[in-house]
């Protein structure tokens, strides 16, 4: 690099690292009082400050060449009671302003976390999200709260401080200014290294957290397969990363920290040699030694503000990318109040749907059509991969299609808000979350009273199972229902849906992972749940099927064949092949796709 691109180099550096601050800086504006209120303590602390250590060796020398000291010792004492009342309240408030920018950052973090699940979620390791939302908010509070207010009080009161010295002490007192001038100078020479360890220090904070939260999520399968010792000697590699550029940082605070004291030293040094030439009178020469050395504290508080800069930087980066990624689901519609006619509860239409995943070239659907009456009761069949799931996700409006329209009770979805879909389309997944919190919390209906609970409990027959638990409803249940089987997880979430009362409840494999006899008792929950609204099953179980009124095939990106089960049974041989389901009397291919959607 040449040394005329150099100047040009640094400036743009240093926009790279204070752009993500200034950017995040918006947190602050809605606290722009209090951070005035806190600017204008700390500046009154740092003068007092700088003002406690002149007065307290200008009192001395009084006393030491026996003057009367009462105005000089008065003078001390309001001014060690100020700085004693300045550093409380720049406490309080500080804290105050910390706490809500963090609220507020973490709101938005969580927003937009809400807003990327579940398709813009699955490109991070969530230990990074996690780490977004937790460490590098915290750093950002810290930042605002303590350092934002302190580089600019800072800034001031070394301002103030400077005049003070030059009225004092005239020519000798530049000196304060000067020392002032070169600790800024040491902070902002070491940028380029200081944002370099702070973006690999954030980096490897939030690597480690990924690293331990999948051995967390993962500890089954790792003892099972016997990786212990390689998830811990990842975790040794993580931590030793992590200290490798914490090391480095403290070399360099540690480094530029001896460069302070020198300037500080310098500055001691510099204007006793002046003032001993005459150029301040004799009495005055140890409290002008003691400004020199004390009125470098409010650049020292710039500084410190300066040397996080580079980690708060990285730190605004990573929370403003994850504030900033698109938006993984579709916008959604205006918040018009679309109800349809009260004879369409229920009824579903596809038309000509296409979804193709973000960063994937192929249509996973590709001219979806499905047409449900109210309250019918259809099986969606098709092999591993076919894009039964992705149907699912779409009718709950979790996941976007490129084209195609879908129409609930009456109403083109693309018009209304995706939540106002979820009221009346409620699907039940292969894996309910189980939170850490009692059963009536885990069921997510915070209005319901008990009576609604049991009936939904009893509905998804669960009911027996909380009543023999020691607490029943307010039992806790371990984290991710530990202690609860697959089967009894899925009971969970189908008891959840049938208690926000949709028109439409779609199951995804409601019975995958089920004996034979529990799926048995699974359909006869069904059958109950089903009365009154419509449902759509995802399943490969032959008996979920008959339980249905008709079943439609999904191959190939489309809708295959249509009919009821035992119309398929001998029809259809790609039918027979996804349920593997031997062909009943007298198989007639010519029969094949009752109904041909494509
Ligand atoms: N989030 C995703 N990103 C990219 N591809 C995906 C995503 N989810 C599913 N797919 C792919 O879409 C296809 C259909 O998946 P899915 O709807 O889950 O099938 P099914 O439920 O029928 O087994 C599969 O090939 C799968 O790999
Ligand atoms: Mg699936």
């Amino acid at each position: 690099m040449s040394a005329a691109a150099a100047p040009g180099a640094a400036a743009s550096r240093w926009r790279d690292v204070t752009a993500p601050v200034l950017a995040l800086g918006t947190y602050l504006r809605t606290q722009r009082r209090l951070f005035a209120e806190v600017v204008v303590v700390v500046w009154a602390a740092l003068v007092t400050g700088v003002a406690v250590a002149v007065l307290s060796v200008r009192a001395a020398t009084t006393v030491a060449v026996g003057d009367p000291a009462g105005l000089a010792m008065l003078a001390l004492g309001v001014a060690v009671v100020a700085v004693g009342v300045l550093a409380w309240t720049e406490q309080w408030l500080a804290h105050v302003l910390a706490y809500r920018v963090i609220d507020s950052v973490r709101q938005h973090v969580h927003a937009a976390i809400a807003r990327l699940a579940p398709l813009g979620l699955g490109r991070r390791r969530s230990g990074e999200t996690v780490a977004a939302a937790m460490t590098d908010a915290e750093q950002l509070e810290w930042f605002y709260a303590h350092t934002a207010a302190q580089v600019v009080a800072g800034g001031g009161a070394a301002l103030t401080v400077s005049a003070g010295a030059v009225a004092w002490l005239g020519p000798v007192g530049l000196v304060v200014p000067a020392a002032q001038l070169l600790v800024l100078a040491v902070p902002v020479l070491a940028l380029p290294v200081a944002s370099r360890q702070g973006t690999a220090l954030r980096a490897e904070v939030a690597a480690l957290a990924s690293t331990v939260m999948e051995a967390r999520s993962a500890a089954r399968e790792t003892v099972l397969l016997g990786r212990v010792p390689a998830v811990v000697a990842a975790v040794r590699a993580g931590t030793a990363r992590v200290q490798r550029v914490r090391r480095g940082l403290a070399v360099r605070t540690g480094v530029e920290q001896a460069a302070l004291e020198g300037v500080g030293a310098a500055a001691v040094l510099g204007t006793l040699a002046l003032a001993v030439d005459g150029a301040v009178p004799a009495a005055s020469v140890p409290a002008a030694v003691a400004l020199a050395g004390a009125g470098l504290a409010p650049a020292l508080a710039v500084v410190a503000g300066l040397q996080r800069l580079g980690e708060t930087s990285a730190a605004a980066a990573r929370v403003a990318a994850l504030l900033r990624s698109p938006g993984a689901r579709p916008a959604d519609g205006p918040h018009a109040d679309l109800a349809g006619s009260s004879d369409e509860r229920g009824a579903l239409q596809v038309r000509g749907l296409r979804v193709t995943y973000p960063g994937t070239d192929h249509a996973v659907l590709d001219g979806v059509d499905l047409d449900v009456r109210p309250g019918e009761h259809v099986a969606v069949v098709g092999a591993s991969g076919a894009g039964k799931s992705t149907l699912a996700l779409v009718l709950a409006r979790l996941v976007g299609h490129e084209a195609g329209e879908v129409h609930v009770d009456g109403v083109r979805v693309a018009d209304e808000p995706g939540a106002r879909t979820r009221e009346r389309v409620v699907l039940v997944g292969q894996h309910a979350h189980v939170f850490r919190a009692s059963v009536r919390a885990n069921l997510l209906a915070p209005d319901a009273d008990d009576a609604a609970l049991w009936r939904a409990l009893e509905g998804a027959h669960l009911a027996d199972r909380v009543r023999a638990l020691p607490e029943g409803l307010d039992t806790v249940l371990a984290e991710r229902g530990a202690a609860w089987s697959g089967g009894e997880r899925q009971r969970l979430g189908l008891a959840r849906g049938l208690l926000r009362d949709p028109s439409v409840l779609v199951l995804d494999e409601p019975t995958a992972g089920l004996d034979t006899r529990t799926e048995a008792a699974f359909l006869a929950t069904l059958r109950a749940a089903r009365r009154g609204r419509t449902t759509v099953v995802v399943t490969h179980r032959p008996a979920v099927v008959r339980a249905c009124d008709r079943v439609v095939l999904l191959d190939g990106g489309r809708v295959v064949a249509d009919g009821t089960h035992d119309s398929l049974v001998p029809g259809c041989a790609r039918y027979r092949e996804v349920l593997a389901t031997p062909a009943g009397p007298g198989p007639d291919e010519h029969r094949e796709e009752v109904t041909n959607h494509g």
